[in-house]
């Protein structure tokens, strides 16, 4: 089942996930972490800023970018990722792709991320956050669950919702490029975050809701080993939260993540 955790900050989700990750690799030196952009995992990276030293073989694929913007821009996933994840971890920018970085043809760039991970053996671990339509990675409402890379156009919410990163709603691209929710399946282990209230509703129904791709994020309960961690203000809609609290309070300790 999907595990669901409610904590009390953002700041003990981001150690809780950094202490998983930091385990991770000193199994693995090379794993391939699935990296996220927004604001939602940002306390994962600064939790793991102390572990900088044990990251520096580590591997990484971005979920999303846009489609649309100059190379360099600021607000493009790639930038995002090298001024979040990249230059504070010192991970090494070669290997970390983002999808459409490798300045081949937008057209057949979904063909060849999906080859680069292959080649990598897989992502490990992957970060998702949810967006307001329920959307992980930029699968907006719709997504085929079969879905691998590919181009989609942003729904009008998210592009309002991302204007805050631009001058204006205009300025954020149509188009995006993201992985597939066939694609995110294919991780070892999900990792979801969902932080404040503006996320409860999305996420209740990631969670306990139907499985529908109307709702791209309940995709997650398709996947054998899934961890959702919550602060309280997004756990408010979950009708079995109180069930999650005891399960987690009596987590075998051997069981980790
Ligand atoms: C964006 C990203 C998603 C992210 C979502 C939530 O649209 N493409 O990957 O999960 O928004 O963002 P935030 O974490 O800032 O709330």
């Amino acid at each position: 089942m999907t595990e669901v955790i409610i904590v009390d900050s953002p700041a003990r989700a981001g150690t809780l996930v950094a202490d998983e990750i930091v385990a991770l690799v000193q199994r693995r030196a090379d794993a391939v972490l699935g990296l996220a952009t927004g604001s939602t995992p940002l306390p994962v990276y600064e939790a793991l800023r102390p572990h900088a030293a044990l990251l520096r073989d580590v591997r990484g694929f971005a979920l999303d970018e846009y489609v649309g913007l100059a190379a360099g821009h600021p607000e493009s996933y790639r930038s995002v990722i090298e001024r979040e994840v990249i230059a504070p971890l010192g991970l090494d920018p070669d290997r970390v792709r983002v999808p459409g970085d490798d300045g081949g043809p937008i057209e057949t760039a979904g063909e060849r991320y999906e080859a680069d991970l292959v080649a990598a053996g897989g992502v490990d671990l992957q970060l998702l956050g949810i967006g307001a339509t329920g959307h992980i990675g930029f699968n907006e409402p719709g997504s085929s669950f079969a879905s691998r890379t590919r181009v989609k156009t942003l729904t009008e919410q998210t592009r309002r919702d991302n204007a805050r990163f631009f001058d204006s709603v205009d300025d954020v691209p149509l188009h995006c490029i993201t992985q597939g929710l066939g694609t995110i399946l294919d991780a070892r282990h999900l990792v979801l975050l969902a932080f404040g209230a503006a996320k409860a509703e999305a996420l209740a129904a990631a969670v306990e809701g139907p499985v529908t791709s109307s709702l791209p994020g309940s995709a997650i309960q398709l996947h054998g080993h899934v961890t959702v961690i919550v602060d309280e203000a997004a756990a408010a809609r979950l009708q079995f939260a109180e069930y999650y609290r005891h399960a987690w309070a009596h987590k075998p300790s051997w069981q980790g993540l």
